[in-house]
């Protein structure tokens, strides 16, 4: 809107001297000065034009750029639009009417004294209206292609309505399956998060935030925020520096080298700082270190909650810890629209950090290009749910579905070999529910359930019954049971729909038991008594617990909430169309007590070894307590997990071989690479992830067992070879020591590669001290 910016510049009488001329949609800029809102070409740069912009502003627009408000009202109350008017406010959030959003765009633009544009955030986490799997399933896939396609996919539906800003991705490390939140995350691993986390950002920001479909990310919750104690959502964590750096904060520098827009900072209380008044995380951490240009927004109302936190007596302290902690704009709350001003004038802040902070918010805009256009045209974008959004669903939902037990091959089903098929169970047609969590604007109406995909795909040749058989999956009332082993006992073969609906993962949805709800163990084990060959089917945000379904059934397939498309996924999935090539994003303990339980944990001075284990059933009452010889394991879990971070069944079969590294030694700022050559056994052709994985034997701060390093998605032919290479600079072996200084050390190096972290085909490598 060029020509109306200029024109009220002109009236209101900037103090600048710029005096620019519409002609032609281009502004002549007479004087040579620059214009904050001028579209042409490259010229002035971004910092210019903020440097331009913010000279104009005065203080009580400054520190209404760092308001966000809620507008999900569903219309543009007049609140909402004065405080537009007045540039009393820089962002809203939770509004999808592209009608309302356009309409505050103009009051925004057209109706305030300097004209500058909203952003307009919502929680788009995993899809708008054609939803992929939940984040955490995504994780399954190990794939960045996918992952990045479905943020782009997420972004064009999201795009339509105006919102040019969604909170995701959340990158949180999450060892607990107790808490609702993993469902959002990309797992347990530092390095897989970031991977994804960065792939998400380029899918969502794409390669010019500016182009039309594109969205700013947000990587979230800064910082630590999966590890609240005992799973419980926005309770308190607690995790020493060297931890946060070598495992919380990777994903985030990740995301930040991904170009992402914005952070926003956690609700919890790290080490007795809460995350919004966090000066260590968001100034030295983010800015010094990281030179971060970005800006950060407080989760909702966490700057408010600073003061239930204990941490400040009142808004005013809080407005104050957080703007000098570095939370660049406010969401939901009024601490920094009822007391900056204040905090200005006594001299407590100084507006040369509200500038730098506005600054920070207003580069953002620029770069997304809001000035030269502001408002949205839905007819420029793709159709929502056109062929290649549901293609991608599908293709997201197929690669993220990990097969945790097949015994004697009882997957995949053949349509050939089966005169019936019984489908039983909560969620084998619950179009919402295989959604998952935190999906405000997904459309329940796209879903293609497993029953109605399993119908369309064998229904002609195979005697497709169904039972829901429990109202959800936390019923406990088993009336229809008897009905369901009915159903089973005279059918071929048995698919049990089971696990959680979404409700019960996402945030503060967290659960201390995470078996499978309700009475559908007992439902397993009934069906069990039939006799027929049993496939549990699990939509679940979260891993579970399985120890006791485990030996009842004999083929599980673990497909999360597959979202949209989940139901053809798994129809294809379950008869064979492809193989299952998920590879679990996180561990499944066997037992609840078990958490945290990950992979890459540290060795210990008592590392647990099957002769070093007893079991409880195993003790004497009367034995004398012993500690000699005894190392880390539970005595009535062991110390391994049901199932591994990185596993995943296949229909093929994977056979291992021959790791090599291009050089037994290298030195500091040198590369080599480790092969092995992969060969798929089997008769089916089949994707695999393979995963390299290297161990720092001796550090100056103690090192995982094993840390991932690369992984590659492969598809191979039966009889088929491949080589697999990973190139591995010294950098990629660095961490965060005792003086908290990235370093690489010289040393011995162990690495396996193989189809999961008990890969047990290894290789060594010696980094040596240059001289
Ligand atoms: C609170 C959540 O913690 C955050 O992830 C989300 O983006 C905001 N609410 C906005 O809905």
């Amino acid at each position: 809107m060029p020509t109306t910016n200029t024109t009220r510049r002109l009236r209101t009488g900037s103090s600048s001297l710029l005096i620019t001329v519409a002609l032609c949609g281009l502004l002549l800029n007479t004087n040579m000065s620059i214009s904050f809102a001028n579209p042409a070409g490259d010229l002035p740069s971004i910092e210019q034009r903020v440097a331009e912009l913010l000279g104009q502003m005065t203080l009580a627009e400054k520190i209404g750029q760092m308001n966000q408000r809620n507008a999900s009202d569903g219309y543009a109350p007049d609140y909402l639009r004065e405080g537009l008017r007045v540039g009393r406010i820089g962002s809203v959030l939770n509004v999808v009417d592209v009608d309302i959003v356009n309409e505050l765009q103009r009051i925004a633009v057209e109706e305030s004294r300097l004209g500058i544009p909203l952003m307009v955030g919502r929680d788009v986490i995993h899809g708008f209206k054609t939803v992929m799997p939940i984040p955490l399933g995504q994780a399954a896939s190990w794939n960045p292609d996918i992952v990045r396609e479905g943020a782009r996919v997420a972004a064009l539906e999201a795009a339509t309505t105006g919102v040019n800003w969604t909170f995701a991705p959340m990158i949180d490390i999450a060892r607990d399956a107790r808490w609702g939140r993993i469902a959002e995350s990309l797992g347990e691993d530092p390095f897989l998060a970031s991977e994804l986390g960065a792939a998400m950002v380029r899918g969502f920001q794409g390669d010019n935030l500016a182009d039309t479909g594109t969205i700013a990310a947000c990587a979230k919750h800064f910082a630590g925020y999966g590890a609240a104690e005992s799973g419980r959502d926005y309770a308190t964590t607690n995790v020493s520096e060297n931890e946060l750096r070598n495992v919380h904060l990777r994903p985030f520098k990740a995301a930040v080298d991904a170009g992402v827009t914005t952070l926003m900072a956690s609700f919890s209380d790290i080490d007795g700082v809460p995350a919004t008044a966090n000066e260590f995380l968001m100034r030295r951490v983010l800015r010094d270190e990281w030179r971060f240009d970005g800006f950060v927004v407080s989760d909702w109302d966490s700057v408010r909650q600073l003061a239930i936190h204990g941490l400040t007596e009142g808004d005013r302290e809080s407005a104050y810890e957080a703007a000098t902690a570095g939370v660049d704009m406010e969401m939901a709350g009024h601490a920094y629209e009822d007391n900056l001003e204040e905090l200005i004038s006594e001299g407590r802040i100084d507006v040369a950090m509200i500038d730098a902070t506005v600054a920070n918010i207003l580069r953002a805009k620029f770069r997304l290009g809001l000035f030269e256009n502001p408002y949205t045209k839905p007819a420029e974008l793709p159709a929502i749910a056109n062929e290649h959004a549901l293609a991608t669903a599908k293709k997201a939902a197929l690669q993220s579905v990990v097969m945790l037990k097949n015994d004697h091959g009882t997957l995949p089903l053949s349509p050939e070999a089966l005169d019936s098929v019984a489908l039983i169970g909560p969620l084998a047609d619950a179009p919402y529910e295989q959604l998952g969590t935190w999906i405000f604007d997904g459309d329940a109406n796209l879903s293609i359930t497993p029953m109605h995909a399993i119908h369309s795909l064998v229904g002609k040749q195979v005697d497709v019954r169904y039972l829901r058989a429990m109202e959800n999956s936390r019923s406990k009332v088993s009336e229809h049971f008897d009905d369901a082993v009915d159903i089973a006992a005279g059918s071929d073969a048995v698919v049990l729909f089971l696990g959680e609906e979404s409700i019960l993962s996402g945030e503060a949805h967290s659960r201390a038991d995470i078996s499978l709800p309700g009475d559908q163990a007992e439902l397993v084990r009934r069906i069990r008594e039939t006799g027929k060959p049993v496939i549990a089917v699990i939509l679940a945000g979260r891993p579970l617990t399985l120890t006791n379904i485990v030996d009842h059934v004999d083929a599980i397939l673990f497909a999360w909430h597959p979202g949209t498309m989940g139901g053809p996924a798994i129809a294809d999935l379950l008869f064979g169309v492809e193989s299952p090539s998920g590879k679990l994003p996180a561990t499944f303990p066997r037992m609840v007590g078990q958490i945290p339980i990950y992979y890459n944990q540290k060795n210990t001075g008592k590392p647990p070894s099957p002769d070093t284990i007893v079991h409880i059933d195993d003790i004497d009452a009367r034995a004398p307590q012993l500690s000699l010889g005894m190392t880390a394991f539970h005595l009535d879990a062991g110390y391994t997990p049901l199932y591994s971070f990185g596993f995943g069944l296949s229909y093929a079969e994977w056979e291992y071989a021959d790791i090599r590294t291009s050089a037994s030694e290298l030195r500091l700022g040198q590369s080599l690479t480790i092969s092995a050559d992969v060969t798929n056994t089997g008769e089916v052709a089949a994707d695999e992830v393979v995963q390299l994985y290297v161990r720092d034997l001796v550090g100056n701060v103690t090192r995982p067992v094993k840390e991932l390093k690369g992984f590659k998605r492969l598809r191979l032919e039966p009889g088929q070879t491949m080589t697999v290479d990973f190139d591995l600079h010294t950098d990629d072996l660095s961490f965060y020591g005792r003086n908290m200084q990235l370093m690489t050390e010289p040393g011995d190096f162990h690495a396996w590669i193989g189809g999961s972290s008990d890969a047990e085909l290894r290789t060594e490598f010696r980094i040596v001290a240059d001289d």
